[in-house]
């Protein structure tokens, strides 16, 4: 599977978020990742599906996906209303569901792809019965809620005993996207891994360099790490 990159607008310029976005897809990004953070599941309050709504017409136009993640308690109030604001993929937290199977089935009967996500020291085996209902698998490779932390490097292992378990299982159709820390020191050992998808978010929207320059020197370590 062809390893793709997920700009987070966690970090982008809000003032100017739809010209950010365009100019990242515009950069050949397809997936645009959206962090949702309600100040109760982690200590930060983002955005909510007013953000998502107001980026879809731009996603019709331009061709990309909407990626929402939800660092939030009780996610199952919320599938409906960000469902219709547009989400095409919904991730939730193992650790904030404890009827998880119910609401993956209730992500999915909505039409939008489901994702499960897990805190960095959540052990792997709380997905073992719910990997076989999700079209992602979302690894957090920082403590979630704030941009700009340092990739946590136990992460990598866990990623490639996640990637071996989707093999024996015959689902590697799943996606193993992981989040946080990623730049171009981490992007190549993350996609040797086993990664199909890696959120960036001060790697993409900072001002060090443009934000098509940030995304090719992703690019570039993918290639390197994956030769
Ligand atoms: C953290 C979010 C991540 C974050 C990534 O809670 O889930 O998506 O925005 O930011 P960077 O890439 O700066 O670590
Ligand atoms: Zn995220």
């Amino acid at each position: 599977m062809k390893v793709r990159i997920a700009p987070s607008i966690l970090s982008a310029n809000f003032a100017r978020l739809g010209e950010e976005v365009r100019e990242a897809v515009a950069a050949g990004v397809e997936i645009i990742h959206i962090d949702v953070m309600d100040g109760h599941f982690v200590p930060n309050i983002t955005v909510g599906p007013l953000v998502v709504e107001a980026l879809k017409p731009l996603a019709r136009e331009m061709g990309f996906v909407l990626d929402v993640h939800l660092m939030i308690e009780h996610p199952e109030r919320y599938i409906e209303s960000f469902a219709q604001a547009g989400a095409d993929w919904l991730t939730v937290h193992v650790e904030a569901c404890p009827h998880l199977h119910r609401v993956i089935q209730q992500i999915r009967s909505s039409g939008v792809k489901a994702g499960v996500t897990l805190n960095p020291a959540t052990p792997l085996s709380m997905l073992d019965e719910i990997l076989s209902e999700v079209d992602l698998v979302l690894v957090m490779s920082v403590n979630p809620g704030f941009g700009g932390q340092s990739y946590i490097p136990s992460s990598t292992a866990k990623i490639a005993r996640l990637k071996r378990t989707l093999e024996e299982r015959a689902l590697s159709h799943v996606e193993i996207e992981v989040d946080g820390g990623i730049a171009p020191a981490t992007a190549g050992e993350v996609a040797k891994a086993g990664a199909t998808i890696l959120v960036a978010g001060s790697a993409v929207f900072n001002s060090k360099a443009s934000i098509s320059d940030n995304i090719k020197a992703l690019e570039f370590a993918i290639l390197q790490g994956t030769a």
